[in-house]
Parts: C-alpha cells; sequence; structure tokens
C-alpha cells in the first residue's frame, strides 16, 4: 500500500522551529511559530481560563460524548463576542454555529460546506495569506485565486487593486477575509474598506467567508471585528470561522466554531445539518475539554472580565513592542523607514527584508523568523531588542 510513498518536505515553518531549537547560541531569537509569548519567552495558561479549567473539572462527571454542535454554553458566548451581544442576528434565525476543532478545522468544515453548496466555487484568498489557506481549502477540492493585498515593497494595502478585482467576482466566488491582525502582513483593512468590501459582496454577491484568529490582539475585542459586523449586517449569507488558540491561549486544545449566516432560518436550519454531517464523516464529534472551558468562562460575569483584562494586557504589550522596536531601528540610524509596524496590528509584521538577508540574520545572529521575513512580534523582549536592533541595523547596511 505505501512502498510507493516518498517523504514530504518538513513544513517551512515547523522546521524553522526545530531549527531553533537546535541551535546552541545563547543568544538565539525565536519571531517565528505565531504563538504569543511573554516578556520571558513562555506562552502560559492565562489565570482566567486556569480558573475555568479547575471549576470544569470539580464539576465535569461523565466523558460520554457531547452534543454534536459542541458545547452550548461555548456556542453561545462565542457567538455574543464575534457578532455583539445586542446584535439583531442573534434573535434572527440566520445564525447556527458548530464547535469545531481549532480555527483550522472550523476553516476545513467551511470549506467542505461551500463544496457541497457549489463544487465549483472558487475561493479568492488575499495576496498573501496565512501560509495554511491555501492547503485547507485545496483539499477540501475547492479552486483557490489570489486578490491583491499588500505591496511589501511600499509596506501598505492594494486598497484599489484589491477593490478592483473584487469587482469582477460573483456568485461563484468566495472571498476570504482576515477579521483583524492580518496573518502574516498585519495590516488590516481600514473601516472604508470593509465598508467597499460589503457593499461589493452584496451587489456582485460573492460569498464572504471570514477568517479571525486574533480578536482582541489588534485594538480591542469590539473595535477589531467592527468591519466584520458590518459587513454581517449587510450580506445575505456568510462563514466565520473563529480560533480560541490565541486570545483564549488554547492552542493546544484545539478550539473553535465555525459559524454560517444564511439567507432564511430554512436555509440557515440546512446549512448547519451539512456542518453536522460533515464533521460526523470527518471526526463525529468535536472534543469537549477546550469548548467547555470558554463555556465556563464566557457564562461567569467575574471570569470574563479577568480574561478581557488579561487579553487587554497581551494586546498592550505587543503595541508597545512594535513602537519599541521601531524606536530601536531608528536610533541605529537605519535609513529605511519602518514606521509602518506601528500602524500595523495583531502579532505579524512584515520586516520587508530580502530572504538572503532573511538567512544572513539566521546564520550570523541565530535570529529566526519565516523565509517572507514575518516575524512574530510577542517574540521580541526589552531584553533581545537591543541585539535584534543591532542585528538588523547590521544587516541592512551590508
Ligand atoms: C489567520 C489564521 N487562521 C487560522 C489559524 C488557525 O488557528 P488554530 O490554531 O486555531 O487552528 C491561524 C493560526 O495561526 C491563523 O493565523
Amino acid at each position: 500500500m505505501f512502498k510507493h510513498m516518498t517523504a514530504l518536505p518538513p513544513d517551512p515553518l515547523l522546521g524553522i522551529a526545530a531549527a531553533f531549537k537546535a541551535d546552541s547560541n545563547p543568544k538565539k531569537v525565536d519571531l517565528g511559530v505565531g504563538v504569543y509569548k511573554t516578556e520571558d519567552g513562555k506562552t502560559p495558561i492565562l489565570t482566567s481560563v486556569q480558573k475555568a479549567l479547575q471549576i470544569l473539572s470539580n464539576t465535569e462527571d461523565s466523558k460520554s460524548y457531547i452534543q454534536a454542535r459542541g458545547n452550548q454554553a461555548f456556542l453561545d458566548g462565542m457567538e455574543k463576542l464575534v457578532l455583539g451581544a445586542g446584535n439583531a442576528l442573534l434573535d434572527s434565525g440566520r445564525v447556527e454555529s458548530v464547535q469545531c476543532p481549532g480555527g483550522t478545522g472550523s476553516l476545513r468544515i467551511g470549506f467542505e460546506l461551500i463544496k457541497r453548496g457549489n463544487p465549483n466555487a472558487k475561493v479568492w484568498v488575499s495576496g498573501p495569506t496565512w501560509a495554511n489557506h491555501v492547503a485547507v481549502i485545496k483539499a477540501a477540492g475547492l479552486e483557490t485565486a489570489e486578490y491583491p493585498y499588500y505591496d511589501k515593497a511600499n509596506n501598505q494595502l492594494k486598497a484599489d487593486e484589491m477593490l478592483e478585482a473584487l469587482a469582477q467576482l460573483g456568485p461563484n466566488d468566495v472571498v476570504l477575509l482576515h477579521g483583524c491582525c492580518h496573518n502574516p502582513t498585519g495590516e488590516d483593512l481600514t473601516p472604508e474598506l470593509w465598508t467597499k468590501i460589503s457593499d461589493l459582496a452584496v451587489e456582485k454577491g460573492f460569498l464572504p467567508f471570514i477568517d479571525i484568529a486574533y480578536q482582541g490582539f489588534g485594538v480591542d475585542l469590539e473595535t477589531d471585528v467592527a468591519g466584520v459586523r458590518e459587513l454581517l449586517s449587510k450580506v445575505p449569507e456568510a462563514l466565520i470561522a473563529t480560533s480560541c488558540s490565541k486570545n483564549f491561549g488554547l492552542y493546544r486544545e484545539r478550539t473553535g466554531l465555525l459559524t454560517s449566516i444564511s439567507e432564511t432560518s430554512v436555509l440557515a436550519g440546512a446549512a448547519l445539518s451539512h456542518m453536522l454531517n460533515i464533521a460526523r464523516e470527518i471526526y463525529s464529534m468535536p472534543p469537549s475539554y477546550g469548548g467547555a472551558t470558554v463555556g465556563i468562562l464566557l457564562a461567569d460575569e467575574a471570569l470574563t472580565a479577568e480574561w478581557k483584562a488579561e487579553l487587554a494586557g497581551m494586546c498592550a504589550r505587543m503595541i508597545d513592542l512594535r513602537a519599541l522596536l521601531v524606536n530601536k531601528i531608528h536610533e541605529r540610524g537605519v535609513e529605511e523607514d519602518f514606521s509602518f509596524i506601528n500602524r500595523q496590528k495583531g502579532m505579524f509584521t512584515f520586516l520587508g527584508i530580502t530572504p538572503e538577508q532573511v538567512k544572513a540574520i539566521r546564520d550570523e545572529y541565530a535570529i529566526y523568523m519565516a523565509g517572507s521575513s514575518r516575524i512574530n512580534i510577542a517574540g521580541v523582549s526589552s531584553s533581545n531588542v537591543d541585539y535584534l536592533a543591532d542585528a538588523l541595523a547590521a544587516i541592512l547596511k551590508k
């Protein structure tokens, strides 16, 4: 059966993580994998999440299956978090969600749903997009294409080109949008662009599919999804894949949800039945632990307030690190202007250095980042920022 199988090359980002681990340089810096880190390089369990986990372990009395669509408190709490507690959509009968294994699992179920709705649909992703998007779309058997998004040479959005490309689309098209904290660029759609894209979706009839993996990492929980909520208030149909990996720090618990917005409650029921059926064919039931934890947390006012404060702390730290890094580079008399880093949001930014410079900074300084020069801002700290700025200045002045 497997005689003719050859080994695949390692995932580039996981390869970087492995190379970092093996590097014995005491000054090494990991700016690769997208995981939030504290000042001392740790990814701890949030205190609010720990308390919810404790409640779960004290109260859980069975390991029987949970309901197929997932933990109800989780689904209710997360829909409110994404859509906004007072959103009229919540009582419209048009919204249905299922708990899925992480943001990735949610995306996969969403693309499988699209495949059932229209096997010829074409999915448009931003150029560039999260490295795994295209693989997940293709695994569901859908065609992909790229719409212009980021001008790497000038560190800005390709707004006009993007709108022009989206204006050519129609009802067979799906447009994958990053809800906030665009991965890999950190460059988000402006409120004006959200309005224009919402209007285009209504006019042209393409399906918006929104990937929310970093709600609360950009500005705050509400501002980060303001554009998404405007779009959802206008379009007849949409899909949303939400991940709890980053903002709840539940990476390994594979916690996320897929939400569908349908034109009518009857169609919403049909969409839900297909989402459940697709999940049944792949993994049958969602795991319990992460969803139950978030469900407990979001149903408890005090725990929710504590979590929001912890999330705001992570967000503020990343904003401060952006400013610190820009200042440190500037202090070293580097000609290039890196002030765009301050404007960008969330965990990532593209430094805009060449692949050769990315290699040089790794070989000479043990500073690890993605080949595209995407860095994880949370990997910067007050103890490595001078080293990082020195290295960058030296590489750029060569
Ligand atoms: C844009 C984007 N979508 C989805 C995901 C997947 O998240 P999860 O780990 O929950 O599968 C990520 C993770 O890095 C991401 O950056």
